[in-house]
């Protein structure tokens, strides 16, 4: 097979990757792409960095086995505690949700002073915060990990009196602070952007790294000349750790479309 016809692989934790999928599918709809959720372990954002980096190899290598082309971590835990390393130990491309999502906030920031959320790994790796400075030295930041969100949204509470309240309780905190732009630093975020912005206001700006994580790919694909041309792509091939069962029916909420089949596969394997 030319290289360049091979799978875009993507992997997270569990269902919340698919907010990348979704903007993978809709910036480069040609493209086929092979899932793995890691659901017999989610969450990753509770756990210590050496498990997660064994965990994303493993993911790495089940992806590889699949011939792909490039591999996407669409998940900020296992972006911000192991992409640094397994960007040395890979010899294809591999690329993160963290920098795409850093520059992004980076450049809409007016007033410099920028919020991070995200899970308890991802803000205690101060990996957001790095890339930030990196970009511009001068920003100032402020980080809050919001655990909770994650449930919520794996449960479809999306909105409602009950998700507005614990956003509420997370990020009535952070208003003082006077950002214009919050970082949502977690895979299953966006999908509670309606009830963040109208906790914070609208005058704040969302930072959806999934968006900018697709863009991202696809320059790695061109500069690369990894771009599949033919019409006959398009596939969607999706694997998960645990019982196929559950994921669908959220999957498809995360992606906002069908997925034909799910099948259970474990990394150790
Ligand atoms: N995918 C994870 C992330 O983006 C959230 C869920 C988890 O804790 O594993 O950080």
């Amino acid at each position: 097979m030319k290289e360049e016809d091979k799978s875009i692989g993507v992997f997270d934790s569990g269902v919340g990757g698919l907010t990348v999928v979704a903007e993978l599918i809709r910036s480069m709809p040609g493209e086929d792409i092979v899932y793995f959720g890691d659901t017999a372990r989610v969450p990753y954002g509770t756990k210590s960095p050496e498990t997660v980096l064994r965990f994303a190899r493993e993911n790495l290598d089940f992806l590889k086995k699949k011939d792909v082309k490039i591999i996407v971590i669409a998940c900020n835990t296992a972006s911000s505690v192991a992409l640094p390393l397994l960007l040395v130990e890979e010899d294809i491309p591999v690329t993160g949700v963290l920098l795409p999502g850093a520059k992004a906030a980076a450049a809409a920031t007016e007033n410099g002073r920028i919020t991070i959320i995200g899970t308890s790994a991802t803000i205690r790796s101060r990996a957001y915060e790095k890339e930030l400075y990196r970009l511009n030295g001068d920003l100032e930041i402020r980080s809050l990990p919001c655990p909770l969100f994650v449930s919520l949204a794996e449960e479809g509470w999306l909105d409602g009196e009950i998700t507005e309240m614990v956003v509420h309780r997370y990020l009535d905190s952070l208003a003082e602070f006077g950002a214009d732009t919050l970082v949502l630093g977690c895979t299953h975020y966006p999908l509670l952007k309606g009830v963040i912005s109208k906790v914070v206001g609208e005058g704040v700006k969302l930072v959806d790294s999934a968006m900018e994580t697709a863009l991202e790919v696809q320059r790695i694909l061109e500069r690369n000349n990894l771009v599949r041309d033919g019409d006959d792509g398009g596939r969607f091939d999706c694997y998960v750790s645990d019982t196929p069962y559950l994921f669908k029916e959220v999957g498809e909420r995360f992606l906002g479309r069908p997925i034909d089949r799910v099948e259970h596969q474990n990394t150790g394997d």
